[in-house]
């Protein structure tokens, strides 16, 4: 849509479509699009803009914004998040707008002062903080990790809208249309984006969802997707239901790959050693039988994650390079973590594992138990003895 949507009197929709996006930040499939959308609020005294386009749109975003006020009468650019996906015209708005001050939470405004590298008029709040427009109000709620340490919400008071930032958003674009109750139900796509954005930050969206649960929402006007104003709880709800654990038993389990046989003679001894264990469930996977979803999956369940990791050609085997990659994508509640594998005449691959798991604050009981080609007797003795005490670990774990 070229023009600006009145979605409330004074509240306007002022983004952009993206329908034929297919790939958003370089990572994340977007079958369906996406849209970037950004708002302008007037109150009987004061003008607020909150947020803006990415770059590729910042023309008809200009656009849009001259066709409801003058730029000089912009008083407020209220940033909720500073991916470029929603600052990129920022930039060049300010250029326009003499007289408007930039309202963001301390990190956003850190980020932008590295983003845009001159001098802005700004103004940081905290969690509660309001803003009067004249006639409307509006109160900031901090949410970081939404997924960046910057973000927030908005909210419209006594008009019960909140402006959401990329959370309870989808990438779903679907021309033309504003409001959730204009579309089909787009679930999936809001439950995929989820996955690839928020999966992290389970945590945080439970911590953000608290902080709204008391306070009545009419309509939610997310960063990304349909404008919701058809069960916005539901939609909520659904984000807490995504972010909730969904285990509450001791888990730990075994991952690893075995071109020859000799690291799964390793992984049968860990599971030996660990299933001795008493209330420990212990699970042994060969990670070719398991699809992505059900690696990520089982990671954030596990309280203990083991992995059994051949050297081939001087490397990790590129399916366990892409499990340890997964780990980053999760959700963790455990940094117990155990390694194991085989190899043929160097062995570097356990290293390279230990120093990826390491640096993302993994703690190792027990050095990592390596076996040249076929494992001895007192190998699988020490593999026993790894899943023994990882197990234990796991038991002694609140
Ligand atoms: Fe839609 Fe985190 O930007």
């Amino acid at each position: 849509m070229k023009e600006p949507v009145e979605i409330k009197p004074g509240l306007f929709w002022i983004g952009s479509e993206d329908p034929d996006l297919r790939v958003f930040d370089d990572l994340f499939p977007t079958e369906h699009g996406t849209t970037y959308n950004a708002y302008l609020l007037k109150g009987t005294d004061k003008t607020a803009i909150i947020d803006t386009v990415d770059h590729k749109y910042v023309d008809e975003f200009m656009d849009k914004v001259r066709s409801l006020v003058d730029l000089a009468t912009i008083d407020y650019i209220i940033v909720n998040h500073t991916e470029q996906d929603h600052s990129g015209s920022l930039a060049y708005l300010l250029e326009n707008c003499p007289k408007a001050v930039v309202v963001s939470s301390v990190a956003a405004r850190n980020f932008l002062t590295n983003q845009m590298h001159k001098p802005f008029n700004s103004q940081t709040v905290k969690d509660g903080d309001t803003l009067d427009l004249g006639g409307r109000q509006l109160r900031f709620i901090i949410a970081p990790f939404l997924h960046w340490p910057d973000t927030m919400f908005t909210r419209l008071e006594g008009e019960n809208v909140l402006f959401s930032c990329d959370a309870f958003a989808a990438h779903y674009c679907a021309p033309g249309k504003i409001f959730n109750d204009e579309v089909d139900d787009f679930t999936s796509a809001r439950h995929f984006y989820f996955d690839c954005i928020f999966r992290p930050f389970k945590d945080k969206v439970l911590s953000a969802v608290e902080k709204i649960r008391h306070d009545v929402i009419d309509m939610i006007c997310p960063s990304h997707g349909p404008i919701i104003r058809q069960d916005p709880w539901k939609v909520i709800q659904q984000f807490e239901t995504w972010s909730k654990p969904t285990s509450f038993s001791k888990k730990m389990f075994i991952l690893y790959i075995s071109p020859h046989g000799n690291t799964e003679s390793m992984a049968k001894a860990v599971f030996d050693g660990a299933s001795a264990i008493n209330g420990v469930e212990v699970v042994s996977y060969h990670i070719s039988h398991l699809s992505s979803d059900e690696v990520r999956t089982l990671m954030e369940e596990a309280d203990a994650l083991i992995f059994g990791i051949p050297t081939i050609n001087r490397d990790i085997p590129k399916p366990m390079w892409d499990v340890l990659a997964y780990l980053s994508t999760v959700k963790l509640k455990t940094n117990i973590a155990g390694l194991f594998g085989s190899f043929g005449w160097s062995g570097e691959a356990c290293k390279m594992a230990e120093d990826r798991l390491k640096g993302m604050g993994f703690r190792l009981p027990l050095p990592a138990v390596k076996s040249a080609f076929t494992p001895t007797d007192e190998l699988l003795t020490q593999c026993e003895e790894l899943g023994r005490v990882i197990a234990e670990e796991v038991q002694k774990k609140n």
